[in-house]
């Protein structure tokens, strides 16, 4: 061979190994995304929306101008932009929209966009108030789109490891859930100025005003209501609670700090806390059972055993010894010897990975879109935790018990 059959004959044998190559990763069909409320929340799902092989996003809509150049950058491509959502769900180009808009926004936003027929990721709480919720389960369903809800927990491989195994009996019965979400830090954003009418302040802390905002309840306890219905099969039948402002008198209209109790069927309860002036606990939930309790955490998840009782002398069969030196298990008093905490380690749930949990809900709602699978988060699930959100929001400035309704079957 002399060398221009040996360059000849090398460039046809590169140029079928890389179509070779190319045949052999498979096409993804492309999902483009439109966004509705392209803020803090927005842009980090789009971050990692972006990271799933074959999305793009093509449109978003946001009603404050800055966002556009923030996507722009975070993109890296000139995206188009619009202040109206109608005009978003007009377009022709988008399979699918993603709504991370303020809670009294998601109504308008995603009863829009299920008219259109197109897949939803939608953020928590999937609504504001209770007819809100029921509006838009109603619309999704009789529109009969895809509808994810942003509980990406659901999709966290720890939180979901520790679940089953809670389901599998690993811990008895699973009676309580005990959840904190504890911060120091005040839950303002700053606010460009001049904003000499307050219009900015509004836009930017809606968190912060109850006719906007669900509080430290909604927006952080809504995960938490989540997995306690994922625990215990169900949505909470009622609610009681209280709030207050402790520490920041600047003008907010919910509470810095705010506790509610939800009642289960068969007695079972959540207990939901969260405060701005302490830390210590940070985000966990725990989740307490007959014969051992979960303790799960934003990063992982650690069983706990209760210790095996049942050897244990009760006061009765004490007999000739003193309580001192055999131990009882006693009935109410205290007992050292007997049923006080375990301190040991714990179990840590083991799990091949734990990628972060937006990912994963972004991967999985993209597959659900391409018909690979359906949605786990699903519309149901959004709005179980929601009406809780929205009954529990009215019943800890009243500090009444009331009743959760049901999803109203007019779908
Ligand atoms: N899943 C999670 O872990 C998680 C975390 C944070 C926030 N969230 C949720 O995401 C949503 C947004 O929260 P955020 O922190 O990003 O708020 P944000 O204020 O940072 O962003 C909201 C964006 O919506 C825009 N907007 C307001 N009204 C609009 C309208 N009528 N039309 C179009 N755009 C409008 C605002 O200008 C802003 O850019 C909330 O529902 C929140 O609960 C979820």
């Amino acid at each position: 061979m002399n060398r221009r059959d040996f360059l000849q004959s090398a460039s046809a044998a590169a140029l079928a190994s890389t179509t070779i190559a190319r045949a052999a990763v498979p096409a993804v069909k492309p999902v483009r995304l439109g966004v509705i409320g392209a803020g803090s929340r927005g842009q980090e799902n789009l971050r990692q929306f972006l990271r799933v092989p074959g999305v793009s996003v093509e449109a978003i809509c946001d009603i404050y101008p800055p966002r556009y150049e923030q996507v722009n950058r975070l993109v890296g491509k000139e995206v188009q932009h619009t202040a109206d959502y109608n005009e978003l769900l007009a377009r022709n180009d988008i399979d699918a929209v993603m709504i991370a808009s303020p809670v009294a926004c998601h109504a308008d936003h995603v009863i829009a966009a299920a008219k259109t027929g197109r897949a939803i990721y939608g953020e928590k709480a999937l609504g504001f108030t209770v007819d809100d919720n029921q509006n838009i389960l109603d619309a999704v369903t009789r529109n009969k789109v895809l509808f994810q809800i942003g509980h990406e927990y659901r999709y966290a491989s720890w939180v979901r490891e520790a679940i089953r195994r809670v389901h599998a009996g690993e811990i008895g019965t699973p009676t309580h859930v005990y959840a904190y979400w504890h911060r120091n830090g005040d839950w303002r954003r700053s606010v460009p100025s001049p904003d000499p009418d307050g219009k900015l302040e509004r836009l930017i802390n809606w968190r912060l005003y109850r006719e906007s905002s669900g509080g430290l309840g909604t927006e952080l306890g809504s995960h938490h209501i989540d997995m306690a219905n994922w625990v215990f099969g169900e949505q909470p039948e009622s609610v009681i609670g209280t709030n207050s402002i402790c520490r920041y008198h600047d003008g907010r209209t919910v509470g810095d700090n705010v506790q509610s109790v939800f009642n289960y069927s068969q007695g079972r309860r959540l207990v939901f806390s969260s405060i701005t002036d302490n830390a210590k606990v940070g985000c966990e939930l725990w989740i307490y059972g007959t014969a051992g309790s979960v303790q799960i955490t934003i990063e992982d998840a650690t069983m706990y055993f209760e210790k095996n009782r049942s050897n244990k002398p009760t006061a009765d069969q004490a007999e000739g010894k003193t309580v001192v030196e055999r131990g009882v298990v006693t009935g109410a008093s205290y007992s050292t010897a007997g049923e006080m905490p375990y301190r040991g380690p714990g179990e840590k749930v083991v799990v091949a990975s734990s990628e972060d949990p937006t990912l994963a809900a972004a991967r999985s709602f993209v597959e659900a879109v391409r018909g690979e699978h359906s949605i786990f988060a699903d519309v149901q699930c959004g709005f179980r935790a929601a009406i809780a959100c929205s009954v529990a929001h009215d019943a800890v400035f009243a500090e009444n018990k009331m009743l959760i309704p049901a999803a109203a079957h007019n779908s």
